[in-house]
């Protein structure tokens, strides 16, 4: 089982539509998925899945807020499948593919404090998604969080000591995003300094990360620009690529990138192929999801580093 942790350390990445996105394309080749909704003081995943229900989290308690607090026994779960308001979502399906959303708490609120209990509870949750699921995606909140550190606290826990950790970190193609992503791996009380203290060895955690640009527009002339700008914009992406060798985040440790998807610009969703046959979505954009999910299981996608 792979657990993947979906970080950022800017909000507005496209962190959660983007994992959202490759959870559903995974479970769209077979795979058994879960995805973990630990943005816990704004979880939208239910949204994004379109579950109506529980769009802005689970509204009466039970979802991982609480269960992680000790509130309840067990965290809620829903099948993405039988719950989503798309039907062409619940129609579109893998014959042993699987999407189970673990959501958050409307009522939730990011925490402040972490105590043993909750790295406990969540490494008996992450455990028992190793048990059942073959990818269990963690949206972490954005920034250097509490969920950031329960993630490696609860991954040291001996019980995950056979588990796979892979770390996505999601940034815009902005010099500031590129900045930011550094900072939020490299930096003070960053993943490494976090993950350090918790006990992990700091190559391999090292090894574990990768990152993915989202929303990276197209250069050319013919996606409409006018040559100057096209010129401009052409000039600050070979900055930006600088930048990204600068700050350790260069092509050989990127997974993918995404582009600017107008369908995402106004409404965060799953795309379905019937999006792109319908023509509202781009072909580009699902192919960049599809591309993410295949590296992400990609043994030799992560082992080169090694
Ligand atoms: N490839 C894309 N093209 C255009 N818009 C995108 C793309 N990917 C994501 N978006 C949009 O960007 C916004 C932010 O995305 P998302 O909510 O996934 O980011 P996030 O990093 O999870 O943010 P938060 O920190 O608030 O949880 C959303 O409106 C989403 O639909
Ligand atoms: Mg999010």
């Amino acid at each position: 089982m792979v657990l993947v942790f979906s970080a950022s350390d800017k909000g507005g990445t496209g962190r959660s539509v983007t994992s959202c996105n490759m959870a559903y394309w995974l479970s769209m080749d077979g795979q058994k998925v879960a995805y973990l909704d630990f943005d816990f003081g704004s979880p939208t995943a239910g949204g994004t899945f379109e579950i109506s229900r529980i769009d802005r989290g689970a509204p009466g308690g039970g979802g991982l807020h609480e269960y992680l607090l000790g509130g309840n026994g067990s965290a809620a779960r829903v099948s993405v499948r039988s719950e989503t308001d798309r039907v062409e979502l619940s129609r579109s399906r893998h014959p042993s593919g699987r999407l189970v959303l673990f959501p958050g708490d409307r009522s939730g609120s990011e925490f402040t404090v972490l105590d043993a209990g909750m790295v406990r509870r969540c490494a008996s949750l992450f455990a028992s998604c190793e048990q059942e699921f073959d990818v269990t995606f963690v949206d972490l909140s954005a920034g250097r969080s509490i969920a950031l550190a329960l993630a490696l606290q609860a991954t040291m826990e001996p019980q995950l000591s056979d588990v796979i950790s892979r770390w996505l970190i999601f940034h815009r193609w902005t010099r500031q995003h590129i900045v930011a992503g550094h900072g939020l791996v490299h930096g003070d009380h960053g993943l490494l300094q976090t993950g350090a203290q918790s006990g992990h060895d700091p190559n391999k955690l090292r090894n574990s990360v990768r990152y993915v640009r989202t929303a990276v527009p197209e250069l050319n002339e013919a996606a409409g620009l006018r040559p100057a700008q096209a010129a401009w914009l052409q000039r600050q992406n070979d900055t930006l690529n600088r930048a990204a060798i600068r700050n350790e985040m260069g092509s050989t440790v990127v997974l993918g990138q995404t582009p600017v998807e107008p369908v995402l610009q106004c409404r965060e969703q799953v795309i379905l192929d019937i999006d792109v046959s319908a023509r509202i979505a781009n072909e580009e954009t699902v192919d960049a999801f599809r591309h993410l999910a295949v590296r992400l299981m990609n043994r030799a996608v992560w082992e080169e580093l090694e």
